[in-house]
């Protein structure tokens, strides 16, 4: 009984001056401990000098008015174009002002040559911007500017990482917008703790937001943070922040997929389409198309599906392979799909479509890096796991796409008519789909709609 009390120590009670706070979360405690509580971390939480409070109890007390509802002013949604389209349709069609936005990556993936290109379009449009930059020194911005071919002319560079003197001379300046490549450098001079730590990215992070909604303008945080969040404080960024942005896919691809993972001003998962040249980042205007672009075709365990990527209907190639095992059960690999997803897409088409395939390794693939989540592209799926199977190609010209229930029935998806559209506008003529989602597109202008029930209605009808 005795340990159930001192399993939460109050921390704010806590005498002591140190804390040790979990560097992926931001939970606190006492004592050091091998694994955070709070989100199951190992080896994260690490020994922070506590800040020190100012007045009593830490809190400054001030009079606060409560607003009616009924008195706030209606307000028009203002947007400034970036000048860079995929990056205005990330963001949910253009640069909200006032915003703090987060953009995370891995390294080297094109987070500061994308960032730069936006300051120079925003600086051509007449506002000063700031770039902050912690990482590399001004003569090294000015060659990647000059790789990138651009003006700049009103872009402002500041190499420090101090944030006291980072606002001075953002009072002094007064910018239209503020880059900081990256908010892991920047440390408060109020907190003991080192740069990059959990408390110092969050207070930095909370003065840019400050600043944001003070002063009206769009500040961008550059962060090394990958999904998995392996440095620190991601899951604290992204609360404070008010749009969240990931470089998604691998380096290796030329192209750049730029997802909005959060967004309180536009439509979480819209994605942008960059590809990575000798002059920087270009948007993508077919993505489709560039994904499209390699597909092999009549080719066993290849389909096109359609998939809607926030407002926008992307077709990708699926790939799958189906091999025998050299081991006792198969192995079940993915790309861009979830693993749990397909493993139970499979256990349905061994049960409903008498497939053995516990003796096979099953690998599914997105062609072209793209990370894909919505149970629209289960038809997809298996179509390209029961064509390697079979060794059967569909007809390349075909589309699929529809969530498949346990049953092995086949459910409408949302955004039918505009998947449809994409697939026509890109030369297919088939469309093999949920007959929930039919009516209303019978008569799409040189295309066969096939509406479909069940799995076994869809092999049927594509083998
Ligand atoms: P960078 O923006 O520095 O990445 P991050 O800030 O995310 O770490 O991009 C670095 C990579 O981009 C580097 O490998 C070189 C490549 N690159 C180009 O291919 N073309 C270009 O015009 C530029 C500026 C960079
Ligand atoms: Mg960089």
């Amino acid at each position: 009984m005795r340990e159930k009390f001192c399993l939460e120590p109050d921390v704010n009670r806590l005498k002591k001056e140190t804390l040790f706070v979990c560097q992926s979360c931001g939970h606190k405690s006492g004592k050091w401990l091998g694994k955070c509580p709070e989100c199951g971390e190992w080896n994260s939480v690490v020994e922070e000098k506590a800040r020190k409070p100012s007045g009593r109890n830490g809190f400054q007390l001030r009079d606060v008015t409560a607003i009616a509802f009924t008195e706030i002013e209606p307000q028009d949604d203002v947007r400034i174009p970036s000048g860079v389209t995929e990056f205005d349709r990330v963001l949910g069609g253009g640069i909200v002002p006032g915003t703090l936005v987060l953009i995370g990556g891995d390294p080297g993936i094109g987070k500061s040559t994308l960032l730069l290109q936006v300051a120079d379009k925003l600086s051509a449009a007449g506002s000063f911007v700031l770039y902050v930059s912690g990482e590399e020194s001004e003569r090294q911005i000015k060659l990647r500017g000059e790789r990138l071919a651009v003006e700049a002319k009103n872009v402002f560079l500041l190499p420090e990482t101090n944030l006291e003197n980072i606002i001075n001379e953002i009072e002094r300046l007064k910018p239209g917008a503020i880059i900081v490549d990256s908010i892991q450098t920047v440390f408060s001079s109020v907190i003991e703790s080192a740069p990059g730590s959990v408390s110092q990215v969050r207070e930095v992070a909370h003065q840019f937001l400050l600043l944001a909604k003070n002063r009206g303008i769009p500040i961008f945080l550059i962060g090394h943070i990958t999904k998995e969040g392996s440095i620190a404080g991601p899951k604290i960024l992204e609360h404070i922040v008010d749009t969240v942005l990931y470089f998604e896919g691998e380096r290796h691809h030329n192209h750049r997929i730029v997802r909005a993972v959060k967004n309180r001003f536009g439509a979480a998962n819209e994605v942008g389409v960059f590809e990575m040249t000798g002059a920087g980042l270009m948007p993508v205007a077919n993505p489709s198309q560039m994904f499209l672009q390699e597909r092999p075709q009549n080719v066993a365990g290849s389909i096109v599906t359609a998939c809607m990527e926030g407002t926008r209907p992307l077709l990708v190639e699926i790939q799958a392979l189906v091999s025998g095992t050299r081991y006792g059960t198969g192995r079940r690999m993915t790309q861009g799909l979830d693993q749990n997803r397909v493993a139970l897409l499979i256990a349905m088409l061994e049960k409903r479509a008498s497939l053995q395939l516990t003796g096979d390794d099953v690998f599914v693939n997105i062609a072209g890096g793209l990370e894909v989540d919505e149970p629209a592209v289960d038809l997809g799926v298996v179509t390209a796991i029961v064509s390697s199977f079979k060794n059967m190609t569909v007809d390349p010209h075909t589309a699929v796409f529809g969530e498949v229930g346990l049953t092995g029935e086949v459910r409408g998806a949302m955004q039918a008519s505009v998947r449809a559209r994409e697939a026509q506008a890109l030369g297919f003529k088939k469309i093999v789909m949920p007959s929930s989602n039919v009516p209303g597109l019978e008569r799409l202008l040189g295309v066969r709609i096939v509406g479909v029930r069940s799995v076994d209605d869809a092999l049927n009808e594509l083998f």
